[in-house]
């Protein structure tokens, strides 16, 4: 095995400014996790880094809203973060801090072999706004103004939220500070401009030919597609320099004379932040024995680097830090940058601000008592990958993948192996006997047991060029047809049927034995995907948990078609991996999913009559206007919906001394049912009109409640009909 190649896998730093949600896990977190346990199976050198972006506006702005330091603001989101991860089993090396001291040395020194460098930077005054009351520079995200393009009026000085746009705060029409509310005035200030169209042409060359400097350093087909769209069009666009200095308090100061009250940008120390993890990791994990040199994963040929982020950190990841790893001069470039597209929630984007999220932290606190809850999100997640475009996470299907899938495929033939053998052979692997089995395809012969083991092989190679290609959601549809072969093979060969009558009838201890290997398969191929659901079928399975070194034998073994438990290995006793959620006997868990899908809708609901405007009050209506009206209190005596009409019923109202019969708007808000015996008021003296060729005597008085329902205007006078109301 090659142990040379050290496999360095990032996944984006998250800023300490908030709780994760599922759209991050499924868009960078959890392809990278399988990915990393993947490649540790292998036994190859392997370090997954991440941590707490902690730097820049996003966490001052925060800070600033909860009335909380920026420090308190990091650390409780840091903890938060860190702990979801660990406990949803996304497998980090290192969740480091940017706030590290570690980091702040790492993050100075990069920028200052830049400028030893030379021909690296520009230092360049330009006038950027101020907030006079609060004698501050404004970060872009400090200045609040009318987009240009769409004309939100609370667009940020670097992008839209409403249209997308990139913007600068200059193009902003109206600018406010969001400090002090004011006006921002013009400055003239100094920082520090990293010269990134000097790096345009490699750049180029790097990215849609995989070379740089006449070396082949990867395949760009192996790049996702519109990964490479992006970067093209940013390319043709052409490169500028970027001020990669901003004049803060908070953040990495400028190691240089004259940069007092000068920060590095938030975006040029977060990337370096990966480097500063895996320094920490290495010093964390070295001993006098086995030391670890950091740079072994980061510089020379043998460090392999790949980025797992979101398609927002696209441009960052694949022009701005490249550029700088080259510019820098020791560092590799990434191998490849799996981007994923956006996870959306029930149809709709995840947007904190209007409670249209599920945070991680929060899943796993509601979920508190779901059997495998880790794996049953990990499982829903991946089936919905967004991978190539933009996928949704929604509740039905959460439960439809989790029954039909894990419980009724997985679940089953891993419980009816476990029972069976148990039942059968007191727990134990049985033998090989001679003769053959009904394998998978129903118009072929029977086969023998190697015959289906061969298959398994085949699926395990299929697997592996999925993962290496970052296609996880096929790669754990090959996982389920592994499992599905097997209970193909139980129900084709029905040992149960046979054990009755002839138990030492071949077709029993092969297909069992069949089973059995299918099962241990199913432990090593679920380990990438879904960690707890493996750990547990090991232990199920009486087998050693994996870890890389073994992992080589085992490998081999399914590769190649070997058993993985031989004849006489005892089993554990039966217990069920997946509890059904649509459960006839125990409601709890499909409650639980009921009460997730009852708090979207309620949203929803709060978002319409929040969406909705109120009616433009009416031109003034004068007193005189006013009392040419005759309002008399009546009763609704009968009522049917008109025909060919959806919004008309026809209304018999009695005011006492008359019946009236009044056409009125009011079947999609009332059926004709409930209207009997309504009291209402009636406008007496409308026009007659004809209304479906009806002719209608009035109108009943309505008026709109705040979630635009039509509310009878009622008299409250219970007795008294045709008394005039004034
Ligand atoms: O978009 C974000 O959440 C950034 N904090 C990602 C940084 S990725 C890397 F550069 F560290
Ligand atoms: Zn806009």
């Amino acid at each position: 095995m090659n142990k040379t190649k050290k496999h360095t896998i990032t996944a984006a730093l998250p800023y300490a400014n908030g709780a994760l949600h599922l759209g991050h896990l499924a868009g960078a977190y959890l392809p990278a996790d399988i990915y990393a346990r993947f490649l540790r199976l292998q036994g190859k050198d392997v370090i997954f880094v991440c941590g707490s972006d902690e730097h820049g506006a996003a966490i001052t702005i925060r800070a600033k809203k909860e009335g909380k330091t920026p420090q308190e603001i990091i650390d409780k989101y840091h903890t938060i973060n860190k702990k979801s991860f660990e406990d949803l089993g996304i497998s980090f090396d290192m969740y480091h801090r940017t706030s590290d001291p570690l980091h702040h040395k790492t993050a100075q020194d990069f920028f200052l072999k830049l400028v030893e460098n030379g021909d690296e930077f520009e230092e360049k005054e330009s006038e950027q706004y101020f907030d006079e009351e609060y004698q501050q520079f404004l970060a872009d995200r400090y200045i609040i103004g009318t987009c240009p393009t769409c004309g939100h009026e609370e667009a940020y000085g670097d992008q839209c939220e409403s249209c997308g746009a990139t913007l600068s705060p200059m193009e902003l029409v109206n600018p406010r500070s969001t400090m002090s509310g004011k006006t921002p005035v013009l400055r003239t200030t100094k920082h520090w401009y990293f010269k990134l169209d000097k790096h345009g042409e490699w750049l180029k060359t790097w990215l849609q030919e995989g070379k740089k400097d006449g070396k082949q350093l990867h395949d760009p087909k192996d790049w996702k597609k519109h990964v490479l769209g992006q970067c093209s069009s940013w390319l043709e666009e052409g490169l500028l320099p970027r001020a990669i200095t901003r004049d803060l308090d908070w953040g990495i100061k400028v190691p240089l004379e004259g940069a007092d009250g000068k920060v590095l940008y938030v975006w040029f120390d977060a990337p370096i932040g990966y480097i500063s993890a895996t320094k920490q990791w290495a010093e964390d994990n070295s001993t006098d024995e086995m030391p670890i040199d950091w740079k072994d994963y980061w510089q020379g040929d043998n460090a392999e680097l790949t980025h797992f982020i979101g398609k927002d950190n696209i441009v960052f990841h694949c022009i701005v830090f490249p550029a700088m790893l080259s510019a820098h001069g020791d560092y590799v470039l990434p191998t490849n940058v799996p981007a994923n597209q956006f996870l959306n929630l029930e149809g709709k984007k995840f947007s904190k601000s209007k409670g249209w999220v599920i945070e991680q932290h929060q899943y796993l606190e509601e979920f508190k008592d779901f059997p495998n809850k880790e794996d049953a999100l990990r499982y829903a997640l991946i089936r919905t990958l967004p991978e190539t475009k933009d996928g949704d996470f929604k509740w039905d299907e959460f439960v439809a993948l989790h029954d039909n899938e894990l419980v009724a495929n997985l679940g089953n033939f891993i419980n009816r192996v476990v029972s069976l053998t148990h039942k059968y052979y007191d727990g134990r692997v049985p033998a090989v006997v001679e003769g053959m089995i009904q394998g998978m395809d129903e118009t072929a012969d029977a086969v023998t047991v190697d015959t289906i083991l061969q298959k398994v092989a085949h699926k395990m190679e299929e697997l592996e060029r999925y993962i290496l290609k970052f296609e996880f959601k096929n790669a754990i549809q090959t996982v389920m047809d592994i499992a599905s072969m097997g209970n193909i093979i139980l129900q084709r060969n029905e040992p149960w049927k046979l054990w009755k009558e002839s138990p030492d009838s071949p077709i029993v201890a092969n297909s069992m034995y069949v089973s059995l290997q299918i099962a241990a398969a199913l432990s090593v191929v679920t380990a990438p995907f879904l960690p707890f659901t493996s750990h547990k079928l090991r232990t199920l399975l009486s087998l050693k948990l994996l870890v890389g070194e073994d992992f080589g034998a085992t490998r081999e073994h399914l590769m190649t078609g070997k058993p993985l438990m031989p004849q006489g290995h005892i089993i554990n006793e039966p217990e069920l991996l997946f509890a059904k959620i649509n459960d006839r006997k125990d409601k709890s868990r499909l409650e639980l999913i009921e009460r997730q899908k009852v708090q979207l809708e309620e949203l929803k609901q709060q978002a319409a009559v929040a969406n909705k405007k109120a009616e433009p009050i009416k031109e003034i209506c004068t007193f005189d206007d006013f009392t040419k009206i005759d309002l008399r209190v009546g009763t609704i005596v009968a009522a049917q919906k008109v025909k060919k009409s959806k919004k008309l019923l026809q209304l018999t109202i009695d005011l006492g001394f008359e019946k009236r019969t009044v056409v009125s708007g009011i079947a999609l808000h009332y059926s004709a049912e409930e209207v009997i015996g309504q009291q209402v008021t009636l406008v007496a003296n409308l026009a007659p009109r004809k209304m479906m060729g009806i002719d209608s005597e009035g109108m009943v008085l309505m008026a709109e409640d705040k979630d635009g329902k039509l509310v009878f205007v009622n008299p409250a006078i219970a007795t008294s009909n045709g008394i005039t109301v004034q």
